[in-house]
């Protein structure tokens, strides 16, 4: 397969953060209008401060954040970064797309919880009316934050579950912070009807992936750890736990994986676990679909039918109503 075929496929992003996925323009633009006082302090051009020096660990590649967060405070910034994003994944043919991102951190110019997803959810929309495009919101917690905050913020996604709130997810530092935490905030989200998707065994702790599979994760963010684990990697393997892999992510930040090819997303593949290949932070990591596709592709020599179940195990993994599942698993038939 050559990347021509690959931009042209219908293809899915399940595992995309809002905030680390700005256009570097938009970065530039968004920067230059913020009142100064609101610039947090930096070195060099903006454009070059939001990309973290890779390889580095979780920790330190979340320091950028600090920086898109800031650009992110008034709503109609909010709703251009959805927009764009939705835009930017319709132009290389992703189909779905699954944005995600931490409400409270957009707090500080004023506005409210619901007002942040809201004007989300709009700039998404936006995106939907003008590309064929369909998205779904999943609002994230922060293991690092109290859980009263997690839990306000999973019953956020359980009131605005049907204005297109598909999702709930803890983000933020791994190492020192275990799920368990933030058990209350994830038995709302799950009584109130919401998915549960858990970041886990992405820049350490395998244990990490065991704990989110018992508060009842139905997909796991990375799981680059799990073959550490192999009762584990037994039981993702018997229930069918999709694994979110970001692989250039994963590349930067894991510190296990010297090259792609290193990755285990190709064992897990073999081991039958549905694999699907997200972007992550389209800026911090400059990529795009298309090259994480593409890569994933080129390191492992996968032929057309191996494609095709990591799309088909994309679509089954969705957080999408039934009709569009069926609805995106045609587009894939059709296409492969
Ligand atoms: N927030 C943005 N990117 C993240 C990642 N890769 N892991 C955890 N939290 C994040
Ligand atoms: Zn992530």
């Amino acid at each position: 397969m050559d990347r021509a075929t690959i931009e042209r496929l219908p293809k899915f992003d399940l595992h995309c953060h809002l905030d680390g996925s700005l256009r570097p323009g938009t970065v530039r633009e968004l920067w230059d209008a913020l009142p100064p006082g609101e610039r947090p302090p930096i070195s060099g051009p903006v454009e070059e401060a939001v990309l973290p020096h890779v390889p580095c660990s979780l920790e330190e590649f979340l320091q950028a954040f600090r920086i898109t967060v800031a650009l992110l405070q008034r709503a109609e910034a909010l709703e251009r970064a959805a927009y764009e994003l939705g835009a930017d994944a319709a132009a290389e043919n992703v189909v779905y797309l699954e944005i995600r991102f931490a409400p409270l951190l957009h707090l500080a110019r004023g506005l409210t919880p619901n007002e942040v997803v809201e004007a989300v959810l709009a700039g998404a929309k936006r995106a939907e009316k003008e590309y064929p495009i369909r998205t779904g919101v999943i609002l994230c917690g922060m293991r690092q934050e109290p859980p009263e905050r997690s839990a306000a913020v999973a019953r956020l996604a359980v009131r605005l579950r049907d204005r297109g709130v598909v999702g709930f997810d803890l983000a933020g530092p791994e190492r020192g912070f275990p799920l368990s935490i933030h058990a209350e905030a994830i038995r709302i989200a799950r009584d109130g009807g919401v998915h549960l998707t858990l970041h886990a065994g992405e820049g350490c702790c395998p244990e990490h992936i065991a704990e989110a599979l018992d508060l009842g994760a139905e997909r796991i963010g990375h799981g680059v750890y799990l073959f550490q684990d192999p009762a584990t990697e037994r039981r993702v393997r018997e229930l069918r736990i999709p694994l979110e892999i970001c692989p250039t992510s994963n590349l930067q930040i894991s510190g296990i994986l010297r090259t792609l090819s290193d990755h285990p997303l190709k064992r897990y593949l073999d081991l039958g676990i549905p694999v699907t290949v997200n972007t992550d932070n389209r800026l911090m990591s400059r990529t795009s679909s298309t090259d994480e596709l593409w890569r994933v592709v080129e390191a492992f020599g996968l032929g057309p039918d191996e494609v095709r179940t990591i799309l088909l195990s994309s679509v089954d993994a969705s957080f999408a109503p039934e009709p569009v599942r069926r609805e995106l698993a045609h587009q894939i038939r059709a296409a492969l």
